[in-house]
């Protein structure tokens, strides 16, 4: 299973440059193909909902050039696609799906349109049913009611108007709509049940409008399309930036400290979801909106005030509110989202499942979901997140990171609408900082880092003790050492406890057990086994708690905390390691000698730098400090100062 594990973050702030809006880049790429004329997309989005439109269009004849800079050329076909036979997989594009069925069904020609295993759940019968009214010659390859479907040229009608539903998905009136010119005769869309998700039906009459197709619309009930429409290029569109994708970092800049502004998107964008940033003030957040820009900061006192809000225009960004609603005060409701239900995933229950992972209390129902926060002294709990194939979950719960550090499954899914999303989310986020110490056993790094993460106020990670911990469990459970799978499955399962500086397996205090020599030898046994190791990482990159973390280990620095502000290989010569331990053991009452100590200590040495996986070693970029004449007063002051140049260079 792929993941990317998020630290918990101190802040977030800097600039974001949007990527083009799926929305407007996936109809302005299908009016582009029908109008009469070339077409030039600026700023188009590159992602895997541009790319099934755009190989679909391709398949159907129409000629789109890429250029440089996120500019497209589209050839129109003036409403006539070239080839009138061809199979089209559109992923789990919803506007795609939608408008191509309609687009297509009216245009005439054999074709069949298929998706993902999702896409086959999507209801789709309100709009088929709607162009069956005009002719349309649909049949459903699988399941009735849901694609694949096979579509087959018209038979040509005369109605003069057409029923669709609107209380399901504004998509089967927009897929509609963007058809409808390819008819003759005047054409008036009655909407049945009351519209939900208006701003994107305005998004398809602006679309439309700039093709030069004016609807003539009588609120929200009535819309016509007259005769004789024809789409003509404009010459060349500009694609705003992606209002949804912006939700993500106007939270991040709320939640963060900011300002963080996003670019590409203002107050009087096209799209709906630019209204996040009310419903993100109307929580306490400070917006400003630019002429080409919006940005988000905190609140003046750094709280946010759990809503009760209406989502209907927003439904897309209403996701993002779910989890901002974890770091507000009191509750949020967020109601009449029923499309949730029927988007990637079922998004209500989706939401509700993770949410609870971290801590908080979710209430749902068929179009609401009622989440509260954990409560504040408590935080959030460390989670892995699963994703759904939904790439709004993944992007979604990445604000969690501010309270909490997680790891969030299959986080590819971003592809379908922000390939990059990960990557602009590390560049405005700063984390919690590490102070990495590995060294060899009994080199006193132990003493050390602890006594580090004290001097600093820092939480302090004993990953050696997870071995040991590990080790000391399987014995108790009867596994052997080097059974990988079982010991593995003990190492996800342990149940342990730090707090208050005393070390628990199961509720019973361990501290000393783990220490003894035979454990020693297991927990660098079991260390050595790599289906271990991946069970123990999350488990280590959940104590990167406020206000900052000291770790000690192997792999710290190389494997577990890649990014520590902070790298240190700390050893001792072997022979005054042995001595260190000897005296150690002796103080609590434990016979050993010094020759086995030595022995052993060679072979541990040996067997944890030999081994395949995160083997011990000094990474180019940890200070070396080598304590064999040192007193741990003067080895803790230097490992102070190295942090203290980076935090003042930073
Ligand atoms: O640091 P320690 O002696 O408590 O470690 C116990 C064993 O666990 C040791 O043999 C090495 C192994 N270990 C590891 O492989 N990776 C770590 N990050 C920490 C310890």
């Amino acid at each position: 299973m792929d993941f990317i594990d998020l630290p918990q973050l101190l802040a977030a702030r800097g600039t974001v440059r949007l990527p083009g809006s799926k929305s407007i880049s996936n109809r302005v790429l299908l009016l582009a193909a029908l109008a009469s004329g070339d077409t030039e997309l600026r700023d188009l989005l590159q992602s895997d909902d541009t790319a099934r439109m755009i190989d679909a269009l391709r398949t159907l004849g129409v000629k789109v050039e890429a250029l440089a800079d996120r500019r497209f050329l589209v050839s129109g076909v003036g409403g006539v696609f070239p080839v009138r036979e061809a199979d089209l997989f559109l992923g789990n594009a919803g506007t795609a799906v939608r408008s191509l069925t309609a687009v297509l069904a009216l245009a005439g020609g054999d074709y069949r349109l298929s998706g993902v295993a999702r896409m086959h759940e999507r209801p789709i019968a309100d709009l088929v049913d709607s162009l069956r009214q005009l002719g349309a010659e649909i049949a459903y390859a699988a399941q009735d009611g849901f694609p694949p479907l096979l579509i087959s040229s018209p038979t040509p009608g005369s109605a003069a108007v057409v029923r669709v539903r609107g209380d399901v998905s504004s998509q089967f009136l927009t897929g509609l709509l963007m058809a409808l010119p390819l008819r003759t005769v005047a054409t008036t869309v009655e909407v049945v049940g009351e519209l939900i998700s208006r701003p994107y039906v305005e998004l398809t009459l602006a679309s439309m409008a700039r093709f030069g197709v004016e609807v003539v619309r009588e609120g929200w009930q009535r819309f016509t399309v007259p005769a004789a429409s024809a789409y003509r290029s404009p010459g060349f569109v500009e694609v705003e930036g992606d209002a949804s994708s912006a939700s993500y970092f106007l939270a991040l800049g709320a939640l963060g400290g900011g300002p963080l502004r996003v670019e590409g998107v203002a107050r009087d964008s096209l799209q709906g979801d630019v209204r996040f940033a009310d419903a993100l003030a109307g929580m306490g957040a400070k917006i400003t909106f630019g002429d080409t820009w919006i940005e988000a900061a905190a609140a003046a006192d750094g709280r946010l005030q759990g809503v009760d809000l209406d989502c209907n225009h927003i439904p897309d960004a209403a996701m993002t509110l779910a989890t901002v609603a974890l770091f507000a005060d009191g509750a949020t409701t967020l109601r009449n989202i029923a499309s949730w239900r029927v988007k990637e995933t079922d998004r209500i229950a989706a939401m509700a499942s993770e949410l609870r992972k971290l801590g908080a209390r979710v209430d749902s129902g068929d179009d609401f979901i009622r989440v509260v926060p954990p409560a504040r002294a408590q935080g959030l709990r460390p989670a892995a997140i699963a994703t759904y194939d939904d790439h709004r979950m993944a992007m979604c719960f990445s604000l969690a990171a501010l309270g909490t550090p997680l790891r969030i499954n299959d986080p590819a899914v971003v592809s379908k609408t922000f390939p990059d999303y990960f990557e602009r989310f590390a560049a405005v986020t700063r984390p919690v900082p590490v102070v990495a110490i590995d060294g060899t056993s009994a080199s006193g790094k132990g003493t050390v880092a602890s006594r580090v993460a004290e001097a600093l106020g820092w939480h302090y990670l004993d990953s050696g003790a997870l071995y040991r911990l590990t080790a000391l469990a399987a014995r108790r459970a009867a596994i052997a050492w080097d059974d990988e799978a079982a010991v593995a499955a003990i190492a996800t399962n342990l149940d342990v406890d730090f707090s208050g500086g005393l070390i628990s397996l199961a509720g019973e205090e361990v501290g000393d057990a783990i220490r003894s020599e035979e454990i020693s030898a297991g927990a660098s046994l079991v260390a050595a086994l790599p289906a271990v190791r991946a069970a123990l990482l999350f488990r280590q990159r959940a104590f990167r708690r406020l206000p900052g973390l000291v770790a000690d280990g192997r792999d710290m620095g190389a494997v577990v905390f890649p990014d520590s502000m902070t790298k240190v290989f700390l050893t001792a010569n072997v022979a005054i390691r042995a001595e260190r331990r000897h005296k150690q053991l002796i103080e609590k009452g434990i016979a050993a000698s010094i020759a086995a100590l030595l022995l052993d200590l060679r072979e541990r040495d040996e067997r944890d730098s030999q081994r395949s996986v995160a083997p011990m070693q000094q990474s180019a970029d940890a200070e070396l400090l080598d304590t064999t004449n040192l007193t741990i007063a003067t080895a803790v002051a230097q490992v102070l100062e190295w942090v203290n140049k980076v935090s003042d260079s930073g």
